[in-house]
């Protein structure tokens, strides 16, 4: 059973790119260690686009896209405060706060934020809907650490339980450059959408620690009656 166990987990991702496109990232359990680190094609951003689904019951404070550097742990961060009607999005440990009411749990959600570095503006799009845009400022990000799972305090690591997050998670992208709306819209509508150049969960890169599963998406299944 260990056995069985450890290979599950050995399998679950690599340092070689792979394609997760049919998979989804189990977060079991409420641990300050189980994270998933991912590895940026990319180095040096002055603007981001990340996107993402997600699935979970939470009601307290959660990470679900935790980026540092070396100068900012909260370089780029999307977090569900403790409130369940508001998330934040943090650029170089600068945040803007947005008011989300139709936020239900237990259901798959697609989340996107985009932010420039020349306005200084981010954007939080929830299930197709735009928030208003907010200024947050911040500096270029260079060598980012991505973590998924836990909420980084330091540069890779500082975890903090009660931040982490307990569900599934899927489809996420990364782009150095902001996406127009109607791309956006593409992504949240699941059709043909251009891959992130930075991050690509069609070919990923990324390290698991603890116990994290990569499972089949759970689609519909549609039963024929006769
Ligand atoms: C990943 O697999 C899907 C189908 O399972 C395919 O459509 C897609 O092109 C693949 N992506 C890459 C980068 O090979």
């Amino acid at each position: 059973m260990a056995f069985f166990l450890l290979l599950v987990m050995l399998a679950t991702c690599a340092a070689v790119p792979e394609n997760l496109s049919d998979k989804m990232l189990t977060f079991p359990q409420k641990t300050k260690t189980a994270n998933v680190r991912l590895t940026t094609l990319i180095k040096d951003f002055s603007a981001v686009t990340v996107c993402l689904r997600f699935i979970t019951d939470l009601d307290r404070a959660h990470s679900l896209f935790s980026l540092s550097t070396r100068h900012h742990h909260n370089a780029f961060l999307i977090f569900w405060t403790a409130s369940k009607d508001e998330c934040a999005v943090y650029v170089g440990n600068t945040f803007a706060t947005f008011g989300i009411k139709d936020y239900k749990p237990n259901e798959w959600h697609s989340i996107c934020s985009t932010w420039d570095a020349a306005s200084g503006l981010v954007q939080l799009w929830l299930d197709g809907k735009p928030s208003t845009r907010k200024y947050v400022g911040g500096p270029r990000i260079t060598y980012p650490i991505v973590i998924l799972g836990q909420e980084q305090d330091s540069y890779g690591g500082s975890f903090h339980i009660d931040q982490s997050f307990v569900g599934m998670l899927s489809d996420v992208h990364m782009w150095n450059h902001v996406l127009s709306p109607c791309e956006i819209q593409r992504y949240m509508d699941d059709l043909n959408f251009r891959p992130g150049n930075a991050l690509n969960w069609g070919a990923l890169e990324c390290r698991v620690t603890g116990r994290v599963l990569n499972e089949d998406k759970q689609v519909p299944c549609f039963l024929s009656s006769h």
